[in-house]
């Protein structure tokens, strides 16, 4: 009786060592698959690096899921406009030139539209299914596309030469991070599109 009740609790303490190992094994497996996942997708855009850097945090989230992956580097890239936007409005009550408080003024205008634009997308981005598939997509795709364009105009607003250098280079400098951000979204949208058919 108590060898059989010691060899019950060996088999026992066996067993859940397999069970462990083995649960171990399958969620390293299933991290790597993901990071994998991940570094492939980022693939289809055009920055790369920034692409892998920003988004494999997000991997265990995101799984091997092409539509998760869009979605998450829409995410990234609204908290980053929403980031600058705000930096933006802190610069414009500093000490500027008046030419540079109308871009300024000018460019938070603009990333206000972004900001829209990008929250619609993520919030059709979580309505995509079977029958309204098609539409929604195409609306993603057009303010996707239209927050870019609204990222350069502000861009553009402090391509001047008669802007002072620090202004414009932190301005311009942050643009392009979020217009990064942008086309990677986009490239990973349009990825899903052409996988979804
Ligand atoms: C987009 O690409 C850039 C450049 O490699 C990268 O730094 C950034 O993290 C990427 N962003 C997203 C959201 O994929
Ligand atoms: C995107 O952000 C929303 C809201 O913060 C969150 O609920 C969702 O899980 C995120 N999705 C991805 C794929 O990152």
């Amino acid at each position: 009786m108590a060898g059989s009740l010691r060899f019950n609790h060996h088999f026992l303490t066996s067993l859940l060592i397999t069970i462990t190992i083995t649960t171990l094994k399958s969620v390293h497996t299933a991290t790597t698959t993901n990071t994998e996942f991940v570094k492939s997708s980022c693939k289809f855009t055009t920055y790369q690096k920034l692409c892998v850097t920003s988004l494999s945090t997000q991997s265990s989230l995101i799984q091997t899921s092409h539509k998760l992956m869009a979605h998450a580097a829409l995410n990234i890239t609204l908290a980053s406009v929403k980031a600058t936007s705000a930096m933006m409005v802190r610069l414009s009550s500093s000490q500027l030139k008046p030419r540079e408080v109308s871009a300024m003024r000018d460019c938070v205008e603009e990333l206000g539209d972004t900001l829209a634009e990008l929250r619609k997308s993520i919030g059709e981005m979580g309505l995509l299914s079977g029958s309204n598939y098609e539409i929604y997509m195409s609306d993603i795709q057009t303010w996707v596309s239209a927050a870019l364009t609204d990222e350069n105009t502000c861009s553009d607003g402090f391509g001047g030469a008669d802007m002072n250098g620090k202004v414009k280079d932190l301005v311009r400098g942050r643009i392009l991070v979020i217009a990064h951000l942008t086309s990677n979204a986009s490239a990973l949208i349009n990825h899903f599109a052409y996988i979804h058919g």
